[in-house]
């Protein structure tokens, strides 16, 4: 259930928060579990923990800058040392790393500009995104002008592509790029790394959900605590 499931939330977010040393730059992931990581950081940075974030989107600068939580970007530091992010599905891979469908926010592209940078990419989840295969429509960011060759390559890919519409605004979402999204439905994905790659080789195409083992750890939030996968 929904209340369920934001507890869980919550204490994924909350655990992970707790990984942050003084000192961190730290890249903040988009989504309501990457925002319970943020708001604890808040609390940690008014207790006197020494960070910096980094946002991944409009949504994740917005909640740092209320909860107080310092900010920076790329160019402006040496590296990132943990990213914390949620992602719409995962899956463990063989050799213990993981798989991620991301981008239900809109926000992969930037969120893997960070993530993929961060020493450590820890992800936050409750239960119900753990699956096997990933079976998410992968979004895939576009620039406007490639929205009918991407769209028309995917199908060929055996794909069914959806360009995403506004909840309240007649017309496509804009990413925070400025571009549109196309949410392209591969059913299950049985091999990521090589849709991953097809995805990426198109031109006009800013960057695909797939995130292909990334991930350092996964914590999973449960009503009865957070499980850790990996590291
Ligand atoms: C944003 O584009 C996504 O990658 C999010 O990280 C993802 O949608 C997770 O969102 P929730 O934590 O709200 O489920």
């Amino acid at each position: 259930n929904t209340e369920g499931s934001s507890e869980a939330k919550r204490r994924a977010g909350e655990h992970a928060a707790d990984l942050v040393d003084d000192g961190d730059v730290v890249g903040l992931g988009t989504g309501s579990t990457a925002a319970h990581a943020i708001r604890a950081l808040g609390r940690a940075v008014d207790s006197g923990l020494d960070v910096r974030g980094i946002p991944t989107s409009f949504q994740s600068r917005q909640l740092a800058l209320d909860a107080g939580i310092p900010l920076t970007s790329l160019d402006a530091v040496d590296g990132v040392d943990i990213a914390i992010d949620g992602a719409d599905q995962v899956a463990e891979r063989n050799d213990g790393g993981f798989d991620l469908v991301k981008g239900g926010g809109a926000a992969h592209a930037r969120e893997k500009i960070v993530d993929a940078a961060a020493e450590r990419f820890v992800v936050v989840a409750d239960p119900s995104k753990l699956v096997d295969p990933l079976d998410y429509p992968v979004p895939v960011e576009v620039l406007p002008d490639a929205r009918p060759t991407v769209a028309g390559t995917v199908r060929a890919l055996g794909g069914e592509p959806t360009l995403r519409a506004a909840a309240h605004k007649d017309g496509p979402v804009v990413t925070d790029n400025g571009n549109v999204v196309l949410d392209c439905d591969f059913g299950p994905i049985e091999d990521p790394a090589t849709l991953a790659s097809e995805l990426a080789a198109l031109p006009g195409v800013v960057e695909q959900g797939l995130f292909v083992g990334l991930a350092d750890a996964v914590h999973v939030g449960s009503a009865d605590g957070v499980e850790v996968r990996g590291e």
